[in-house]
């Protein structure tokens, strides 16, 4: 058997013939079109329980891009880049992906980065707070990160904006379908942007598609404004903008998706506690919250092998099964960002990239493929140990 790291599922393209034909037939195509209007509203009265706004971008990336320029522009109540010059940082976790940082610096923003906690490979609180107070005044946002899916805890966010007076930005990628302690969708009324992707390699997956959500209507009527080349009623601009709308085609995928969700979560659940409870020779992330959206099983190779990475990953291969490494390099040894970002002291990000693993999760999956995959990693972790 050969086993992929992901087998990315979107809905079946070959079913969808009568819902194209439709949009055909309709002359839409796209500019947040009526399909595209239903699955906004879908979004919220179904995942966010009728709670707040959302707007579609046509990647998570570009959301953050816009979420980042509007949150720093209308807390520091400007356009542009005219916020007050001293403040030219993003503070953001280094074990995350590079969307983040390269949102930021397209916003002219350069990545300051914070560690993550041991346990749940979330931002770490006590490290943002360091550096918020070493670098008082001169950080204009914080771009926090919902560790592959796990339900991190918002409120303290909001402390952390009033005490450090600052916007925050949500990094929600993998977190559509993720849900916290309360049960609710994670973000859910939360009043700065939360961006989610549905990439075909996401468990929402439809091909490229995004969404930021947020609990104030007037974030998110600007961010459709932005994502529209910042046009006002008359096709004249009015905002900063660029082009970030979805097609209504990509919403059509996004509808489906979101009509088979819940069943694909539970299962990929089940498939998750089984790697936990076959692999007790791995350590794995510790979730808050009441779901998770896995998108692959990541967890951390014994302390002893962390330099044997490579070869536990080439010997699961010689098995048929793909292993990924995400994130490891972590932002802070990627060289295009190392080049703007303070060098900081990273001593967790560094230890989970060094031991990290991320092994095959996909909705095609069964029970028995986890037991196999599990076998061979025992025996490899085993044998390399
Ligand atoms: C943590 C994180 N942020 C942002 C993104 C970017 O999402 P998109 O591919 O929709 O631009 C990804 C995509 O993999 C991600 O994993």
């Amino acid at each position: 058997m050969k086993y992929p790291l992901l087998r990315p599922s979107p809905p079946r393209l070959s079913l969808l013939g009568g819902a194209l034909a439709e949009i055909e037939r309709s002359g839409t195509f796209s500019n947040y079109g009526p399909i595209n209007s239903e699955l906004e509203r879908r979004f919220i009265d179904s995942l966010f329980r009728g709670v707040g706004s959302c707007v579609t971008v046509c990647n998570a990336t570009i959301g953050l891009m816009l979420s980042i320029k509007y949150a720093v522009g209308r807390y520091y109540g400007c356009e542009l880049d005219e916020w007050p010059a001293a403040r030219k940082y993003a503070l953001m976790p280094a074990f995350a992906f590079a969307a983040i940082p390269h949102a930021a610096l397209w916003n002219h923003l350069r990545p300051l980065f914070c560690d993550v906690d041991p346990i749940s490979w979330l931002p770490c609180m006590a490290s943002q707070e360091r550096l918020l107070e070493e670098f008082a005044g001169e950080v204009a946002v914080v771009v926090t990160y919902a560790t592959f899916g796990n339900n991190l805890d918002l409120p303290p966010y909001l402390a952390l904006s009033s005490r450090h007076d600052l916007p925050i930005v949500v990094d929600a990628a993998a977190s559509l379908g993720s849900r916290d302690e309360a049960g609710g969708q994670f973000g859910t009324g939360f009043k700065y942007p939360v961006v989610y992707s549905m990439h075909a390699t996401k468990t929402f997956a439809t091909g490229e598609a995004g969404l930021i959500y947020c609990n104030d209507d007037r974030t998110i009527s600007a961010l459709r404004v932005m994502g529209n080349f910042g046009f006002g009623e008359l096709r004249s601009a009015t905002m900063p903008g660029l082009n970030s709308k979805l097609t209504e085609v990509g919403a059509l995928l996004c509808l489906k998706k979101l009509e088979e969700i819940d069943a694909i979560l539970e299962w990929r659940q089940c498939l998750a506690d089984a790697y936990r409870q076959n692999l007790p020779e791995l350590t794995f992330q510790v979730m808050r919250g009441e779901r998770h959206a896995y998108q692959f099983m990541p967890a951390l190779l014994p302390i002893e092998l962390n330099r044997n990475r490579i070869e536990v990953v080439e010997r699961l291969a010689a098995d048929g099964i793909v292993v990924g490494t995400y994130f490891s390099p972590h932002l802070a040894e990627q060289p295009y960002f190392t080049k703007y970002a303070r060098p900081g002291e990273l001593p967790i990000a560094d230890r989970i990239g060094a031991r990290i693993i991320s092994l095959p999760l996909y909705d095609s999956m069964t029970r028995p493929d986890v037991d196999r995959i599990c076998e061979s990693v025992r025996r490899v972790v085993r044998s390399v140990g």
